[in-house]
This record gives structure tokens, sequence and C-alpha cells, in this order.
């Protein structure tokens, strides 16, 4: 990796009477420009010249100090000299030329903000990064260190194009396989025996009483045997997500082409909106072209991982130590995930119904509740539903959301799936998963604990139409075939809706 700076310093005066000094400024300066580098690297500066208030500067350098880097270390040593011998301030500094040189072993076609081209030729990249205008990469964009943000982008677009790290999938643990009471596809039987309905979107589902009341036995065996003796306290998180709580969940780095985006009308004054009324009354057809241009740009999205609105609640708070752990659990809404073509039945929807479980303390305590929840579900799996489950150890949810890939870095932190398979077609599909998050909620969010110790989180998602998938697929749809703990738990099939 190669970096090569053109900038200048602005002065408050002309400096010509300092040539001297700068010149042994320049001579000594190679200590300030190779600090922390292996002996012999880090950046020179190859070029310099006192152009009357201004100092004309040319930076070369490796990865170990970068160019950028070595300008604003030698800001302040320099503002020093100047200032105290000759009275002469640093005002700023001017980028005038960037480059970058990566080795690659391909192009990249995206456009990449501050980058103005980008060449690939002999194994390297080539960025020439924009400068000079309003705008583009100046001060500003170098004291917030943009350009690091732009190498690590490219690493991570290298990366992830060389298939060096792919999703993380390890097996943790195995039931015993149980022989299948039924082999058919559930959403097909639930068709058929008239349980469900197509809703009018796409991937939604309209459940009709007996559906629903599997369901509502799920969260009654949840709320029995998960919520009530472990002690967590019902809450209700928000449903539309807006950017502010996806920039701190880390969600605003790679969830885009799965959301459902939320736009607010550009004012909600009815006369604005009466020729949409008005065309929709005559021609009976919605005018969306002239709705595109009646609303706003989207204020974020509709609910996607349940858990981040919580963290609101506690944002920028410090939590007394006596309060900890905290353990809460939301099932108000729905969440919306914009899915792939491989949509199919209930098991993968657009519009699904989940129990989030959320916990957060030391990370002692927060191991801890995690140990707990599972000794729960495996209980529910093994003697309530009699599942064929597994559980294996993957990619942390909250990287997977992000676009990454690979194991997270704190040690304890990661994503625990639990899979059940499908007899009618043999794969196996995620119903649910549980999470320790280390840091990642109370720091995004800025949540302390009294103690100076640092406050981590959990969270497990409990998936409604997964877990029926999993059950319904493996026991059928007639409660005779079901586990008797479960029929107690269900009691009596709610009479349905029939038709002539
Ligand atoms: N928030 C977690 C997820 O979205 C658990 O539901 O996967
Ligand atoms: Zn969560």
């Amino acid at each position: 990796m190669r970096f090569h700076l053109e900038a200048s310093f602005r002065l408050s005066a002309d400096a010509c009477k300092a040539e001297a000094a700068v010149s042994d400024f320049f001579a000594k300066a190679g200590p300030i420009l190779e600090k922390g580098a292996p002996e012999g690297q880090g950046a020179k500066v190859t070029e310099w010249k006192l152009a009357g208030n201004r100092i004309d500067l040319v930076i070369d350098s490796d990865r170990f100090v970068r160019a950028h880097d070595a300008l604003l270390r030698l800001r302040r040593p320099l503002s020093e000299l100047l200032g105290k011998q000759f009275r002469i301030g640093v005002r700023g500094l001017d980028v005038n030329k960037f480059e970058i040189e990566v080795e690659s072993e391909r192009g990249i076609e995206h456009k990449i903000p501050y980058v103005r081209e980008i060449r690939f030729e002999g194994g390297r990249l080539y960025l020439s990064l924009d400068v000079g205008k309003s705008g583009t990469l100046g001060q500003a964009e170098i004291e917030n260190r943009i350009p690091d943000r732009i190498i690590s982008l490219l690493e991570d677009k290298l990366q992830k194009s060389y298939g060096g790290k792919t999703e993380h999938w390890e097996l943790l643990w195995e039931s015993a396989a149980r022989e299948p009471k039924f082999i058919r596809d559930p959403t097909e039987e639930m068709q058929k025996a008239g349980w469900i309905k197509h809703g009018s979107s796409r991937g939604q589902w309209i459940y009709g009483p007996e559906a629903t009341h599997v369901f509502r036995t799920f969260e009654k065996i949840v709320l029995a045997e998960i919520i009530e003796p472990l002690g967590y306290s019902e809450m209700i998180f928000p449903k539309l997500d807006t950017w502010d709580v996806w920039k701190k969940s880390g969600h605003a780095q790679g969830v885009y082409p799965e959301i459902y985006f939320v736009c607010p009308p550009k004012t909600r004054d009815p006369a604005f909106w009466e020729e949409v009324m008005d065309y929709y009354k005559v021609t009976h057809e919605v005018p969306l072209d002239l709705v595109k241009e009646k609303i706003d740009v989207p204020i974020g999205g509709m609910c996607y991982a349940q858990c981040p609105t919580f963290w609101g609640f506690l944002q920028g708070m410090t939590l007394p130590n006596a309060e900890l752990p905290i353990t809460v659990f939301d099932r108000s809404g729905t969440s919306h995930r914009y899915e792939s073509g491989g949509i199919h039945g209930i098991e993968r929807v657009d519009e699904f119904h989940r129990i989030e479980i959320v916990w957060l303390g030391t990370r002692e305590q927060v191991l801890e509740q995690a140990e707990k929840l599972k000794v729960c579900y495996k209980h529910i799996f093994e003697d309530i539903l009699e599942l064929t489950w597994r559980t294996a150890w993957v990619t942390p949810w909250f990287m997977a959301q992000e676009g990454k890939t690979g194991l997270a870095e704190m040690s304890g932190a990661g994503t625990v799936d639990y899979e059940a398979v499908l007899p009618y077609n043999g794969n196996w599909i995620e119903f649910q998963n549980l999470s320790v998050n280390g840091e990642k909620y109370p720091k995004g969010f800025t949540v302390k604990a009294q103690s100076a110790e640092s406050l981590w989180s959990g969270c497990s998602g409990v998936g409604l139409e997964r877990w029926a998938s999993a059950f319904l697929s493996q026991k059928g749809l007639d409660p005779a075939n079901w586990p008797t703990a479960f029929r107690k738990h269900f009691g009596e099939m709610p009479k349905g809706i029939r038709f002539l």
C-alpha cells in the first residue's frame, strides 16, 4: 500500500524569514514521520516549498504511517515552531492531490465517496481522491479519518470477493433423531385445511383461528417456561426503525436490500393530496407516479431485527449496579424483511411474528443468562415439542445484518442458531437464535454501568412462523399426533372459518 499526498499548510503571514528554521524542521522530521513504523519504514516528506504564506508539501508513505496521518503529525510541531519564534500561525490545510495504491487481484466497479477515479493495472488499484473543491476531501475529511475508512471499505470488498471469509457454521449439539409423524409440506397442508391464506402482500399470510391458536400456544409455552421462571418483563418496542437507530445498531452499514422503507407524506394538508384522491375516485386506480412525488424521503424502515428500538429507552443513561441484569421481552408487533426470491410457505416470509428476548448486564451476568435460556429452550424442544433439532455456532446476527461474515472478535460473544429438520424435504430450518452481543449495543447507544465494568447484552428471537414450520412439519396438523405436553398447553382446537 502506497500513499502520495500533496498538501499545503496555510499560514497567517508570509514566512520567508522562517525559511532556515522550516528547512531545519523538515530535515529533522524523520522521527515524527517514522514513529510506530518498523525500522526504515513510515512516511517521508519528499518535497517541500515555502511559498509566501503557504508551505507546500509532498508526502509519500507506506501503510505503516499513512501520508494523511503524517500530515496531521507535522501540524502541531510546525505550529509551535512558527508561533514561538516568528509569531506566525498555522491556519489550516489544503489538500491538492491524494493518490493511493493498493495491491489487488481485481478491479472495483462501484463508486466510492471521495474517490474520483479507480484504475486497476498490474495487480494494483490506483485511487485518485477528489480534492480541491467544496464537498471533496479536505482538512475536515482528513481529520475525520475518511481516507482510513476508504481503505477499510476497499479491504472489506476485496476480501469478500476472494471468498476468504464465509458465513460461519459449526455444529454444537444435535438431538436424537425422532421418527417424523408427518412428511408433507405443512404450509400446503394448512392451506388445504383452511388454517391460513395468502395475504395481499409478498410473503405475507393471514392466519385463521387454528393456526393462530398454534402460535399463541407457542407464546404461552415461552411465557410459562422462560419469561416467568427467569423473571423477564414485557415491554413494547417501536416497530418503525429510524436511520438514527440503525446508525447506532450498525444496520445502516448493510441492511438496505432487505428492508421495507417508510416514507411520510410531504404534508398532511388534504388539498396537497386532492389530485391523488380525485384520480382514484374517477379511475379506481391509485396514481403511483403522483404519489411518488408527494411522499418524502424515507425516515427509516419497518421493524427488521426487533431489539434495536429498545435501546432508545436506555440511550445516554447510566444503570445502577442493583438494576442489573435487566431482562425484558417484546411481542408487540411484526417484523418485515424483503426476502429473496426463495420465499417459501411460512418458512420464509416478508412479514413475521417473533418474541424478542433481551438481557443486559456485566459480561458474566450476560453469559450466565444465555446459559439459563439455553437450558429452558432445550427443555421445550426436547420435552414439550419433542423435535429433531440441533444447535450451531454461526456468524453473529448483528454482523450478518451488517453484511459481514466470520465470527465476533469479543470472546464469548456470538450467535447460536437453533435448527430443526423438515422431513418433507430433508432441509434444516433455523427456527430461532440466541446471541451474546458483547458491548456492541451498550456502546452503540452509550449506555453505561455504575461500576466501571463494561456493559454487555444479549438477545434471542423466537420466530413463531419458524417454530410452526419446525413443529408442524415434524408432527403434522392432527392433534392426535402431537406430544402430550404440547396438547395440554394447546387445549381445544378453535373452530375455523368454513366456506360454501
Ligand atoms: N435481533 C435478533 C435478530 O434479528 C434476534 O431476533 O436475529
Ligand atoms: Zn435482537
